[in-house]
């Protein structure tokens, strides 16, 4: 019997198939109840005591191997089937591809970035923890100036000097202080305000700063460079200047765009007056200018900051300022066709 064994062992090895039919046919030869493995095993009975051990192992090792064989070529055949599905039906519909989407503040972001680049800004950037230096002080804003109330901010227990910064003019200080005039240059970036966190406000956001330097610029410039930009940004060019207080500006001004009153939601946007504020901005203060090593009797330049969290609320009607940084995928995936 145990030759036997041996023998149904050899033609295991040797299984060949070449098809899925033939392997199952295979199975049902010897793994089905009434196969052959299972005949070796009701024979144990009838085996002699003194060959029952030899007999045991040589049954295991052919179920074991049975096993092995079955599960193999099955597999192989399968995935080799599969393949001349593939390649064999070429109408076949394709795989879908799920493709990520951007998150709503990097399609604003990049579409300013775009924007300005087309006229000959550069991009830059500065940390986000800063110093009080670069976040104050070189911004006309020294040590218990009021205006630092203007906005509330994080520091750092152990180093008061050390912050987060409050906005992106503390970018303008730092490329200021690297590069000389003309500066064409814009900055975006996170910025952190300790606020009440509410539908309307968060206490970390993200800004971009702009900043143009040369010699003989003029309000006019700034005027036209905003205008560009709202007729690019929102195909809406109807802008309107008003007056503001920055420190680091003079004058100074709040700019707002004329968005219509054409929906409901115009209505609550604009509080009913189709007026939109956007950003700040202003000529440079010659302070500044001469904080950061740049000649105010030679230069002048203006600057600009807006926040891409409020415009993409706007762009998208998003409620809630909160689901852009909640991470909810039923949210995130809403962008998918926008790059
Ligand atoms: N830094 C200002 C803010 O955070 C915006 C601003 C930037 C105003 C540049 C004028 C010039 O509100």
């Amino acid at each position: 019997m145990i030759q036997e064994i041996q023998q149904h062992l050899k033609e295991v090895e040797a299984f060949a198939p070449t098809s899925i039919e033939e392997v199952e046919a295979f199975r049902i030869k010897y793994l089905s109840k009434k196969g052959i493995l299972n005949g070796f095993f009701k024979a144990f009975k009838e085996v002699p005591g003194d060959q029952k051990r030899e007999y045991g192992q040589a049954v295991n090792t052919l179920k074991t191997k049975l096993e092995e064989t079955v599960k193999h070529w099955k597999e192989t055949l399968e995935s080799q089937e599969e393949e001349a599905g593939i390649f064999g039906d070429l109408t076949r519909p394709g795989n879908p591809i799920t493709i990520g989407s951007r998150h709503p503040i990097s399609i604003v972001r990049n579409r300013i970035v775009d924007i300005f680049s087309t006229i000959g800004f550069t991009i830059s950037e500065g940390p986000e923890v800063e110093d009080d230096w670069h976040n104050f002080s070189a911004l006309n804003l020294p040590e218990h100036h009021p205006a630092r109330d203007m906005q509330d901010t994080f520091f750092v227990q152990t180093d008061p000097s050390i912050l987060l910064r409050t906005h992106t003019s503390s970018v303008q200080v730092r490329h200021m202080e690297e590069n000389k005039p003309p500066i064409r240059t814009i900055s975006p970036g996170r910025v952190y305000r300790n606020e009440d966190i509410s539908a309307r406000s968060h206490c970390f956001f993200h800004q971009v700063e702009g900043l143009y330097i040369d010699k003989n610029v003029s309000f006019a410039d700034l005027k036209q460079t905003l205008q560009y930009f709202t007729e690019q940004m929102f195909g809406k060019s109807e802008i309107r200047l008003r007056p503001s207080y920055f420190p680091f500006t003079e004058p100074s001004a709040e700019v707002d765009v004329y968005w219509g009153l054409e929906t409901e939601t115009d209505y609550r946007m604009t509080k009913g007056t189709g007026w939109l504020e956007i950003m700040g901005c202003g000529m440079v203060d010659p302070n500044v200018l001469e904080n950061c090593g740049i000649d105010p009797e030679v230069y002048s330049g203006f600057a600009f900051g807006m926040g891409i969290d409020r415009i993409a609320l706007l762009n998208y009607q998003i409620p809630d300022i909160r689901m852009l940084s909640e991470n909810d995928m039923r949210f995130l995936s809403q962008f998918k066709s926008i790059l």
